[in-house]
C-alpha cells in the first residue's frame, strides 16, 4: 500500500482518475460497511451541518449518515467511476462530482469536512495548502474530521493535521486513527 500511496502522489489528474477508476472496477473501494467510529463522530458534529467529504469514492459513507439531520452534502472524487455509483443515492441533500481534490474550490459556506482515508494520497505541499484553505473555509464552530488507516503508517500526514488548528478529538480504534480539527483560532470545545 505504502508504494501505491506514493506512485498515486506522482501522478497526474488523468492517470490518477485512470488508477482510481482500476480501482473502484476491481472492487478495491466498495466498502459498505463503515466504522462505528465514524458514524458517532457524524452524529456528534454532523447535525443540522453542511457537510463537504473530499475523496468521497461510491458514496459509501453518505448513505450511512442519512440519519443524521444534516442540511446539505457535496462529495467529491477523482472518479468518476465512482461518482456515477454515489449519485444513485439520490437523496434530495446531495451532490456529488468527479474532479481532483487539488482543484477543489469552496464555494459555498460548510461546517464539516470530512476526508477518510485520502488526505495522505496528496503531496506534503498539496496536504498543507488543503488543510489551510478548508480550515479558513469552514463556517463558524466549524470543523474538519480525518481517519487514516494505523497508528503511525501515516505519521507525517497525521503530524500535519493535528499542527493544522485546534485538535477536538484524537483517537485510534480497531486499527485507525480518527482525528477532528477545527481553526486554530475557534473556541475551546475539546470533548
Ligand atoms: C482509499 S479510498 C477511500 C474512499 C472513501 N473515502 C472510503 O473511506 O471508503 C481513497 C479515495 O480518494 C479518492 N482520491 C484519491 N486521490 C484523489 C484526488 N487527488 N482527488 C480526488 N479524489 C481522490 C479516490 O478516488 C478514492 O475514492
Amino acid at each position: 500500500m505504502g508504494r501505491l500511496v506514493g506512485l498515486f502522489r506522482r501522478l497526474g489528474p488523468h492517470a490518477k482518475r485512470y488508477g482510481w477508476n482500476r480501482e473502484f472496477q476491481q472492487g478495491a473501494w466498495f466498502s459498505g460497511k463503515r466504522s462505528p467510529e465514524i458514524i458517532d463522530l457524524l452524529e456528534q458534529y454532523g447535525e443540522n451541518a453542511r457537510i463537504v467529504e473530499l475523496g468521497c469514492g461510491d458514496g459509501s459513507l453518505a448513505r450511512h449518515i442519512q440519519h443524521v439531520a444534516h442540511i446539505s452534502y457535496i462529495g467529491l472524487d477523482i472518479s468518476d467511476l465512482a461518482i456515477d455509483t454515489a449519485r444513485k443515492i439520490g437523496d434530495s441533500r446531495y451532490s456529488f462530482s468527479a474532479g481532483a481534490i487539488e482543484d477543489w474550490q469552496p464555494v459555498e459556506p460548510f461546517d464539516l469536512l470530512i476526508m477518510e482515508e485520502c488526505l495522505y494520497y496528496l503531496s506534503a505541499k498539496d496536504q498543507d495548502s488543503l488543510l489551510e484553505q478548508a480550515l479558513d473555509a469552514l463556517a463558524p464552530q466549524g470543523c474538519a474530521i480525518f481517519t487514516f488507516s494505523g497508528h503511525d503508517k501515516h505519521q507525517a500526514t497525521i503530524d500535519r493535521v493535528r499542527q493544522s488548528g485546534r485538535v477536538l478529538a484524537d483517537r485510534f480504534r480497531a486499527g485507525r486513527t480518527f482525528l477532528v480539527v477545527a481553526p486554530a483560532d475557534s473556541p475551546d470545545r475539546t470533548s
